[in-house]
This record gives structure tokens, C-alpha cells and sequence, in this order.
């Protein structure tokens, strides 16, 4: 795949290539390390039933807006944003930023994945002892350097992969890697499900308490839908800048979110019962599969072997998003200063380790510094981004489709002037112009208060 707007463009193999790419980008870290603490760090159902609502309204109006604009302009973001019209290409410059701080903090997490491939390896979770994995997991992350060399190796991996281009390498891998991932997910899943005193946990995901819905839950679901779906910097626009005018875009709307939230939904049912079962505390964050995990691995029959898979998985699950995320950078560098993608990529990835290092040491020695609402910089970074840079962008967005480009244009591209149906075109355009924008301004303003 080439992302440079001058050269002839390549397109995606195959229909299932693409789907499975985008739902590459989408299916990462945040269903299976995010979406699960959030969700208990917002209240089990009442988060998840808000993430559905957020996900209906505002997930495939702008999946397919982003798809379209994509497949129209041929180019990525901030070139399709000023193909366009000329002055909103700043719009696409809001996505570059939060896509590059987003991999800052990514990267830290990819680093904690790596270290637990090498923890399972040599063994460490089999005790199966929670207070041991605790400390396990405490002891690595407040490391001064061991959490800052993985998360080395990380941004490396990925440097490499991007590098070198992507369809020959990840559109193949994912073709196998993806279904893997699914299969592994659903066997660890019965396990945890079946655990004794798992039903608490399937109850707390799925049940929703009304009582718990406020404004800081509702900017939390919707800064999730943003950031699970890869939707709000353009990312979506390039990845539909590689599509021929046969592919069915509405379809492919509704298809990629539906492979994300049914991902997000495996992992909340594979870690929220065992935290039950095992009577971790739900609203923990950010480590909560990093120790409820292995202490399923544990109880299973070849838990090793499992815990091995699972992690190797997860990072392929996230090596798929990050080079998505450090793509949005290289490509507009590539463009605006004609640096070549090999400088580019380089010295954005040494750019985007550096500024990830604050982030990994907030769980340690940093850890005294609140930067926001008594936020450590980690979290500060995460919901700048996830929850302001992402939903603003999406913002933008609507109103750009709806207002200035005008649904009538952007119908034309989905329906690829009328030669494949789009039966809800009149609901999408009325969502896109008033729904979508209110909903996102209204939940930013309520959830910032
Ligand atoms: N959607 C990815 C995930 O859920 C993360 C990501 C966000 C990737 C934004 C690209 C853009 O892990």
C-alpha cells in the first residue's frame, strides 16, 4: 500500500482484505485492554448500554462519512479535507496530532504486552496467585527502564512494519492472524464465563443500572466509540482512499464496527467475570486484564501454552492499529515536506518513543504528578485525545459533510451515483447534519463540566 498522494495508488486486494484491515485498525488495544476497564471504571451496563446508543448514532454515520470522503478524494486526510474545500484542511491536521499522541501512549501498552509474552514464556503467571500477580504487575509497570525498553521495542516493531509498506506483510497476516485472535478469545471466554462466581461479572457487563448514567460516562462511551473505532482522524478516510467504486460502502459501515464492538464485547465478558470470580476490584483500570488474565491462564487445562497465544495475539491485534496510527503522521509528512518515508518514519517514530516516555514513567515514579482532574500524565494524554481531540474532529466532521460538502454530494459517492442501494440514506443524512453533531456537543460540554 502506498500512501503518497503524487504516485499511482494502490487498492486494497480483495473486499475481505480491506474489511479485515480496517477492522485491523479498528480491533486493537482498545477492545481488549480499554474497553473492559472502562467499562467497569464506568459502571458495567450502564456504560455499555451507552456505548451502544453512541455507536448507533454517531459509530456508522461517521464510519461511513470518513469511508466516503475517502473513496472520493483518493487521498489522506488532510489532502482529502483540502481537495474538498481548501481552508478545512485543518480538520485533517487535528486527526495527525491525535493520531501521533494517541501512539504515545499506545506504545506504552504495546511494551506491556511484549513483557508479558515474555512473562508467560518463562512461566510466571502459573502460581495463579492473585496478590503475586498483582505485585507481578505493579513491580513491572513502576520499573524505571524495563516498561521504557519494551515500549522500545514496540514503537520498532512498528517503525519496521510501516517501513517496508503494508499490503504484502499486514493485509496478508491479518487474513489468518484476525480469525485466530476470534478463536482464541472465544475458548478463554467459556473459561472465564464458567468459573464459579463469573455470573456477577456477566451481570455487572451486561446489566445496566440507570442510575449510574451521568455526563462523565457519556463523554467516557463516547471517547471509547471514537477511539475503538479508529474514527476521528482520518484514519478511516485513508484506508477508504484505497477502495474501487465497487465496493459497497453503507455495507462496509456497518460491517467493520459490528467485527469491533463484538470483539470489545468478548473481552468485557472474558475479563468482568473472572474479576468477579476472583473478586478483583472492577474499577481498577488500566491493569485489569494485565492481572485478571493470567489468573484465568491459570485455572485452564495448558494455561500456559493459552497465556503464550493470547498475548502474541494481542499484539499483533495491536501492531494492526499502531501502524495505522504512526501511517496518519509518516503520510503527511511525506506529502507536506517531501521527506522520503524512510526519514519520515524514523525520525517520527523516535519522536513519538520520546514523548511516550512521561507516559510510562506516570505509573511509577511519576506517578505524583497530576496534570488534570487528578489524572497522572498517562491518563491525562489519553483523555485529551480519546475524549476531546477525537470527538472534536468528529465534531468537524459532521458539520463538514453536513454543511459544507452537503449530504447530497456525499450520497452520491456511497451510492456510487445511484448503482448500489442505499436504503437508509435519508436517516443517515438527517443524523449527520442534526443528531450526530448535537449528540457529540452536547455529551463534550455535559462530560467536561
Ligand atoms: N482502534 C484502535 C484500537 O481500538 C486504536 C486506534 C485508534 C487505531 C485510533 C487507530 C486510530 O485499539
Amino acid at each position: 500500500m502506498n500512501l503518497n498522494e503524487n504516485q499511482n495508488r494502490d487498492q486494497w486486494g480483495s473486499k475481505l482484505g480491506f474489511i479485515l484491515a480496517a477492522a485491523g485498525s479498528a480491533v486493537g488495544l482498545g477492545n481488549l485492554w480499554k474497553f473492559p476497564y472502562t467499562a467497569g471504571q464506568n459502571g458495567g451496563g450502564a456504560f455499555v448500554i451507552v456505548y451502544f446508543a453512541m455507536l448507533l448514532l454517531v459509530g456508522f454515520t461517521l464510519m461511513l462519512a470518513e469511508l466516503v470522503i475517502g473513496r472520493h478524494t483518493q487521498l489522506n486526510a488532510v489532502g482529502a479535507y483540502r481537495k474538498i474545500k481548501k481552508n478545512w484542511a485543518f480538520v485533517g491536521g487535528i486527526g495527525v496530532l491525535a493520531s501521533y499522541l494517541i501512539l504515545s501512549v499506545y506504545s506504552v501498552i504495546g511494551g506491556w504486552v511484549i513483557n508479558y509474552i515474555v512473562k508467560a514464556l518463562t512461566g510466571v503467571f502459573n502460581t495463579g496467585d492473585l496478590n503475586a500477580l498483582n505485585d507481578v504487575f505493579g513491580n513491572f509497570i513502576s520499573n524505571p527502564t524495563q516498561p521504557i525498553i519494551y515500549q522500545a521495542i514496540f514503537v520498532i516493531l512498528t517503525l519496521g512494519i510501516v517501513i517496508g509498506g503494508i499490503s504484502g506483510g499486514i493485509e496478508k497476516y491479518s487474513k489468518i492472524l484476525m480469525p485466530g485472535l476470534f478463536i482464541m478469545m472465544l475458548l478463554i471466554m467459556i473459561r472465564s464465563v464458567t468459573l464459579p462466581g463469573a455470573a456477577e461479572g456477566i451481570k455487572y457487563l451486561l446489566v445496566p443500572d440507570f442510575s449510574k448514567i451521568n455526563g462523565s460516562v457519556m463523554l467516557a462511551a463516547l471517547g471509547q466509540v471514537f477511539f475503538s473505532l479508529s474514527l476521528g482522524m482520518g484514519i478511516i478516510i485513508t484506508y477508504g482512499s484505497y477502495l474501487g467504486k465497487d465496493t459497497d460502502l453503507p455495507q462496509s459501515a456497518i460491517t467493520i464496527p459490528l467485527i469491533d464492538t463484538g470483539v470489545a464485547l468478548m473481552a468485557g465478558l472474558i475479563v468482568l467475570p473472572a474479576v468477579f470470580a476472583f473478586g478483583i476490584d472492577p474499577t481498577q483500570g488500566p491493569g485489569l486484564i494485565f492481572v485478571t488474565l493470567p489468573a484465568v491462564f491459570a485455572q485452564m487445562p495448558l494455561g500456559q501454552l493459552f497465556a503464550i497465544l493470547f498475548f502474541v495475539l494481542v499484539l499483533f491485534a495491536a501492531l494492526t492499529s499502531s501502524i495505522s496510527l504512526l501511517e496518519a503522521s509518516v503520510s503527511y509528512v511525506v506529502d507536506a515536506r517531501n521527506w522520503s518515508r524512510k526519514k519520515a518514519t524514523c525520525i517520527l517514530a523516535a519522536g513519538v518513543f520520546l514523548i511516550g516516555i512521561p507516559s510510562s514513567l506516570s505509573q511509577g515514579s511519576l506517578s505524583h504528578i497530576k496534570l488534570f482532574r487528578g489524572l497522572n500524565i498517562f491518563d491525562t494524554v489519553d483523555f485529551f485525545t480519546s475524549n476531546v481531540l477525537l470527538p472534536l474532529g468528529g465534531l468537524l466532521l459532521c458539520i463538514f459533510i453536513g454543511w459544507v460538502w452537503g449530504v447530497d454530494n456525499a450520497l452520491k459517492e456511497a451510492s456510487n451515483n445511484g448503482k448500489i442501494s442505499f436504503k437508509l440514506a435519508g436517516f443517515w443524512s438527517f443524523v449527520i447534519k442534526y443528531i450526530a453533531p448535537i449528540a457529540i456537543l452536547v455529551v463534550f460540554i455535559q462530560g467536561l463540566k
